[in-house]
């Protein structure tokens, strides 16, 4: 099965080369009221705008986990999103302030989210594992002056030491509400009790102000804060119909988590500006829950990852064959290579071709596809999204071409392209350092038909279950444990999770290795950090490589544990 093809049946995308020829991005808009008002609002195109066009009674949301099944309607998730609007108005929240949003993934959230966005706030999703110091770094670095969360998650908020938050809005028990620090506490629920919907209370902002922030890691300094604004939608909606092609009577489901970039494009944005019926499953994974969620709802496109997928194949095949998953009709995937494997034992098990997907944080969506009405070669990304012109380029900014690996680069321009890293114009620069290019990071080449080929990062990012770590926050973190002299932090590969994270630690005098102390190292910085950020593997050496400025050499770390040679050495101390 070198190549794919495709089952007979009707697209989205006709015929890729014709699409790619006569679009352009000025057919999406003029889809859209806005582009003849020039008042738009991203929370209005996705919810409000279906019930004004008579499909209110359209199932929007169906939420579950082990405790809670609940549906939503568009005016549904109308009235509840104009009634979060009206919170946070009340509690002074003006267009541009930063509303984060710290909590597990319930209907609760998406609709603060969507609320936030419908007054005109840029929204910062945070990871619900994330830790003291990982909450710490983003709210600093944002500003923000109001965090909904839940009281489960309060104490690893260090409200103390963050001068700019003044409101808290919990969502849960009233009685666990704190006072005392100088901030505003705040009821959720009787807050949306005693709040009357109301559609004054949309503000209509510009297609280049502020929508979200994802926060995102490099391979140096801290988290970098990813800004998108509210023209990133013409993308979403566009990529949502061509690539996961969605229809009227489709249910849809992405498993992301939208503290990360794909559940919120495509977690929230991309699916209801179609106006497509969106699967929430809460709670951990788990095969059962997740062939069963796709059996009850009838599923019928299916946005994952590789690790995901990965996990499932390391699951019992009996697991599956539990479950009745007729439903499917399209399965996509992102954030890591897909393993030509993989893409194998989804056509033999789930008799689909699983469709790779490739973009990043800062793209905001989808650059490179597959397509359902293209062929497919296994273990390719696929061509780029018509209306975008992505190339491999040498240092210097030219094309090579066909089978040589370069920088994977996208030309600058496209609608959904982050419009700055927040406070740090400096990051930002450096995705352009190739004039006219945005400089992925990532190496790749393109065959002759065009296809694009995934080779690796050229930086020291990890991705580890589909999640991107930069091992310089790691590094940071446990240099603070009273133990850790020096660290060094690498992707070691790893057949589920793509990568695990791997830790190698010189020790302070006095301290001595042991298994204790290895697992008290790792306690530490899943109680700081997160448990994604958590080194698998920690190997105590008496020294670390560096470099004479006294950089930690992770090249030769990777070396070492790749038993390879570790290439030039003339900057090494010693
Ligand atoms: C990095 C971006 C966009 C949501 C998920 C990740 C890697 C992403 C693929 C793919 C191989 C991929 C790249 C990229 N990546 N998709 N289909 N094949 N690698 O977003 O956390 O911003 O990470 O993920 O290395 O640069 P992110």
């Amino acid at each position: 099965m070198s190549i794919l093809q495709p089952k007979l049946g009707n697209y989205n995308l006709e015929n890729y080369d014709v699409m790619k020829e006569r679009f352009h991005w000025d057919d999406v808009k003029s889809q859209f009221s806005w582009s003849k008002t020039g008042k738009v609002n991203l929370a209005y195109e996705a919810i409000d705008r279906h019930v004004a066009n008579g499909k209110g009674e359209k199932v929007a949301l169906i939420y579950s986990d082990s405790l809670r099944e609940e549906m939503y309607t568009f005016s549904e998730m109308k009235h509840e999103t104009n009634k979060a609007a009206a919170m946070f108005k009340k509690y002074n929240v003006a267009k541009g302030d930063r509303v984060f949003i710290f909590m597990p993934r319930t209907p609760e959230l998406y609709i603060c989210l969507l609320g936030a966005i419908k007054v005109g706030a840029v929204v910062g999703p945070l990871f619900e594992a994330f830790m003291k110091e990982a909450v710490r770094s983003r709210l600093e670095d944002s500003e923000a002056t109001i965090i909904v969360t839940t009281p489960e998650l309060l104490p690893r908020i260090p409200i103390a030491e963050l001068p700019h938050l003044q409101t808290i809005i919990l969502v849960g028990e009233e009685e666990k509400l704190s006072t005392g620090s100088g901030k505003k506490f705040v009821s959720y629920y009787s807050e949306m009790e005693s709040t009357v919907s109301d559609d004054n209370t949309i503000e209509w902002v510009d297609l280049e102000d502020g929508l979200i922030l994802h926060y995102t890691s490099g391979s140096t300094g801290k988290p970098k804060g990813v800004y998108h604004v509210h023209n990133a939608m013409l993308q979403h909606y566009q990529t949502a119909k061509w690539v996961l092609d969605l229809k009227e009577d489709d249910i849809y489901w992405c498993t992301a988590d939208p503290g990360w970039v794909t559940g919120t494009s495509y977690g929230i944005f991309g699916p209801w500006l179609n106006g497509v019926t969106n699967v929430v499953r809460g709670g951990r994974f788990s095969p059962d829950d997740w062939y069963k969620t796709i059996e009850k709802y009838q599923v019928s496109v299916w946005y994952s990852a590789p690790t995901a997928f990965r996990m499932l194949m390391a699951a019992a095949p009996e697991i599956m064959k539990k479950y009745d998953l007729s439903s499917i009709r399209h399965v996509l995937s992102v954030g890591e290579p897909l393993n030509p494997e993989v893409v194998r034992w989804g056509f033999e098990t789930l008799h689909h071709r699983i469709h790779d997907t490739w973009w990043m944080t800062e793209t905001g969506a989808m650059l490179i596809c597959n397509y359902l009405s293209e062929p497919i070669k296994p273990g390719s990304m696929g061509k780029p999204v018509p209306g975008v012109e992505a190339a491999i380029i040498n240092d210097k900014g030219e094309k090579l071409p066909p089978y040589e690996m370069g920088h994977l680069a996208i030309k600058a321009g496209w609608p959904s392209m982050m419009r700055k890293i927040w406070k740090n114009e400096l990051k930002y620069n450096e995705y352009y350092s190739i004039p006219g290019w945005y400089v992925s990071g990532d190496t790749a080449y393109q065959d002759e038909d065009g296809y694009f080929w995934f080779q690796g990062r050229n930086d020291d990012v990890i991705m580890t279950s589909g999640e991107r770590v930069g091992p310089f926050e790691i590094e940071s973190k446990l240099v603070e444990h009273p133990a850790v002299a020096e660290a060094g932090v690498i992707g070691k590969p790893d057949e589920i999770r793509g990568h695990i994270i791997k830790a190698f630690v010189s020790l302070r005098e006095g301290y001595e290795y042991s298994d204790e102390l290895k697992q008290e190292i790792q306690a530490f910085i899943k109680k700081e950090l997160s448990a994604h950020a958590v080194p698998r593997e920690i190997e105590f050496k008496d020294k670390l490589p560096k470099t004479r400025s006294g950089k930690i050499m992770r090249r030769v770390l990777k070396a070492w544990e790749l038993n390879e040679p570790a290439g030039d050495l003339s900057t090494m101390e010693d």
